[in-house]
């Protein structure tokens, strides 16, 4: 029997480079050894986007990106979170017997305190409704960033405080982290993410891509000078767009033969071809949306039946089931 891999992706902006190497594209590799549920997580991203056209808008393109990079539904159930309310209700009864203490130790909570000075529930609660997504499915693998650890580290700790509480009924989940994608720069070199706007969008247009890419902050050094690859932002790029020349590259790069132009040429060319298939899958189901509503639609009564198992037990288990 196949071990069960969970994880999902907040519909809150559009998904970027980052996003990819860093969480999603792990899905799609893992596929084959485990199964496999992903879900778009629509709850999460309620406190952030409050325009339901936007919400709508996000969910789908999400949706069309998971497609798009290779998920595929013979192999990963793919379902949207807000068709399951059973993770709704099951949050209510984690929220039952989390300490509040416990969420107050979040990263994400405590950095929200220190810059923003309206947080809503939903923030604050966010690690329980993640830990019921998990916990719901009897999760053995979570891939996530790094950013996520902790959540899934808070997800393991509610289940053994119900599992004290009720007897053995919750399987502690474990976190699998992408090490090699840990951190992917932004064209500016800071991480790359939306709420630095220094982010390159898996659909952005040629243009825009090659403008974000001639932008890549480097030193001055001319192209006879020997470069340090390590400490190179364009490099940092290559490992993930050139694997096939990046021998070549680093050669080039110590021994002072390539301008960082040229560099950033080979690079846009790489992040083209690397994105072609990814842009033509998701250009076919941008004019194909009743097989993307289909597959969520299959994916929504499998985990309907996996949970509403799940629940029935847990309802015994707290004594509402009369
Ligand atoms: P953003 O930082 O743009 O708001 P999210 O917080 O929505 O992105 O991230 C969604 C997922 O993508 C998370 O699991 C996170 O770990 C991953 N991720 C986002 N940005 C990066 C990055 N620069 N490097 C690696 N992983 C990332
Ligand atoms: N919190 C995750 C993020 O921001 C998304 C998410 C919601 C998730 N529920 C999850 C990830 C359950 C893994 C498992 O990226």
């Amino acid at each position: 029997m196949k071990q069960r891999l969970l994880s999902g992706i907040k519909p809150s902006g559009k998904i970027h480079i980052g996003n990819y190497f860093g969480a999603m594209k792990q899905f799609v590799d893992l596929q084959n050894e485990y199964e496999s549920f992903i879900f778009i997580a629509d709850y999460h991203a309620l406190n952030q986007v409050q325009d339901p056209r936007v919400l709508r808008d996000l969910i789908f393109e999400t949706a069309k990106t998971f497609l798009a990079i290779g998920l595929d539904p013979s192999k990963t159930t793919l379902y949207k979170q807000s068709d399951i309310s059973n993770i709704t209700e099951f949050t209510w009864i984690l929220n039952s017997i989390t300490p509040i203490a416990l969420l107050q130790r979040a990263h994400a909570y405590k950095d929200a305190r220190k810059n923003q000075s309206r947080i809503n529930m939903g923030l604050f609660d966010y690690p329980v409704l993640m830990s019921a997504d998990i916990l719901i499915c009897d999760t053995d693998i979570v891939p996530v960033g790094q950013d996520q650890v902790q959540h899934v580290e808070i997800a393991r700790e509610i289940a053994r405080l119900f599992n004290s509480i009720y007897g053995n009924t919750l399987k502690l989940p474990q976190e699998r982290l992408n090490n090699e994608s840990s951190c992917i720069p932004g064209f500016d070199g800071r991480k790359m993410s939306k709420s630095y706007n220094n982010t390159i969008g898996l659909f952005d247009d040629e243009k825009s891509i090659r403008k974000k890419v001639l932008s890549i902050v480097t030193d001055s050094k001319t192209a006879s000078e020997p470069k340090n690859p390590e400490t190179c932002s364009v490099f940092a790029f290559h490992k993930l767009f050139s694997a096939k020349q990046l021998p070549e590259l680093t050669i080039r790069y110590k021994n002072g033969s390539i301008s960082y132009k040229e560099s950033k040429d080979i690079l846009y060319e790489n992040i083209i071809t690397t994105l072609a298939p990814i842009r033509a899958k998701k250009y076919e189901l941008d004019h194909n949306p009743l097989e993307v509503m289909k597959i969520l639609g299959q994916g929504k009564e499998r985990v309907k039946e996996i949970t509403d198992a799940k629940m029935k037990v847990i309802r015994e288990k707290i004594g509402v089931s009369i």
